[in-house]
């Protein structure tokens, strides 16, 4: 039988690259586009095939135009969202006119390939509810950043309904795991690491009670390779095709912290430091709709997956120093 295929776009970055590997473990072919910009080589499977470019450039959308793909799981993005709010305009540049370069190849030549879109839950529900966020709470976004990628979710809704376009919104939390690096929505966990191996002091903002939602790389991969074969309603508008994946449990600055120093055998202190402005007090995402309807669940729990993440960082950095 002839294997399915899949792009991935950001198949060099963190969470990218883990869904790439579970894609080929699933047996799909693997096409890869990145333009390499946060993303690094040393990140891609060697059995994908990779296309450096940029998913705002023409090149990229002749990748989707040419290659039928079953699938194309779309995660490059700009994600520092503190560079959203600097340059809003190259924030949207990437986030929403890059998607709708690839969109546009997918309605013109390709319109059976199914879209998985990385949004984000923790940028994007605002704090009118009491957490965890069900898929159908009001948006808020505070940045840039979540405006783009709400943006893009009415998009995708639009390509959906008027196009008959296959299209799935997998709003994220915090992920973290092997090969995240610090620029991202759980930057934090990728500092802290480097910081305990350092053997210095992990900063705090504010007091530290502030919550997320932290989710394993390994489990959003897994999310993205259920999203690509199984039967979903049709298509509709927002939210209809959105799936929260976190895992329901609100994690501490304070807890996290601690189980990383116990992770690395650590006596570190903790400093404080004034709370940022505009950070949102508690975040968690209320997993069931992606229990029942992707059939998937969260695996990894916070202390197994921080205690894998510290092994990833501490042998990187050994490398990276030998
Ligand atoms: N890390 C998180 O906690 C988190 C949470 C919610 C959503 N997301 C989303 O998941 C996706 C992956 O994020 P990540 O944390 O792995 O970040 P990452 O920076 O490691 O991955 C993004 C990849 O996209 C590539 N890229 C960036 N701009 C590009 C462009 N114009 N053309 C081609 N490639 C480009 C980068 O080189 C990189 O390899 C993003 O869409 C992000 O918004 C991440």
């Amino acid at each position: 039988m002839e294997s399915k295929s899949a792009l991935v776009t950001g198949g060099a970055g963190f969470i990218g690259s883990h869904v790439a590997d579970r894609l080929l473990a699933a047996g799909y072919a693997v096409t890869i586009i990145d333009n390499l910009s946060s993303g690094r080589r040393e990140n891609l499977p060697a059995a994908a095939r990779f296309v450096e470019a940029d998913i705002t450039s023409p090149e990229a959308a002749a990748v989707v135009r040419d290659g039928g793909f079953d699938v194309m799981c779309h995660l490059a993005a700009q994600i520092d969202v503190r560079r959203s709010v600097e340059d809003p305009a190259f924030d949207a540049h990437v986030n929403i006119l890059g998607t709708l370069n690839l969109m546009e190849a997918i309605r013109t030549a390709s319109p059976h390939t199914r879209v998985i879109f990385s949004s984000t839950g923790g940028a994007l529900y605002g704090s009118f509810a009491e957490p965890p966020s069900g898929e159908l709470v009001p948006k808020d976004p505070e940045a840039p950043y979540g405006i783009a990628k709400l943006a893009v979710e009415y998009y995708l809704a639009y390509y959906g309904r008027v196009h008959g376009i296959d299209t799935v919104a997998l709003r994220y939390g915090n992920v973290y795991g092997p090969r995240q690096d610090p620029h991202g929505e759980a930057g934090v966990v990728a500092i802290f690491c480097n910081r305990l191996i350092d053997g210095r002091a992990l900063t705090v903002y504010g007091d530290g009670t502030q919550t997320r939602d932290y989710v394993y790389a390994g489990d959003v991969a897994a999310a993205n390779v259920l999203a690509a074969s199984v039967t979903l309603p049709e298509p509709g508008r927002l939210d209809a095709r959105a799936f929260n994946i976190g895992t329901g449990v609100e994690t501490s600055v304070n807890a996290l912290a601690e189980s990383l120093k116990r992770a690395a055998g650590s006596t570190s202190a903790l400093e404080y430091a004034p709370a940022r402005a505009g950070e949102l007090q508690r975040s968690a995402l209320d997993v069931s709709k992606s229990k029942g309807e992707l059939g998937w669940t969260p695996s990894v729990s916070i202390d197994d997956g921080l205690a894998e993440t510290f092994r990833w960082f501490s042998a990187f950095r050994a490398g990276a120093r030998a």
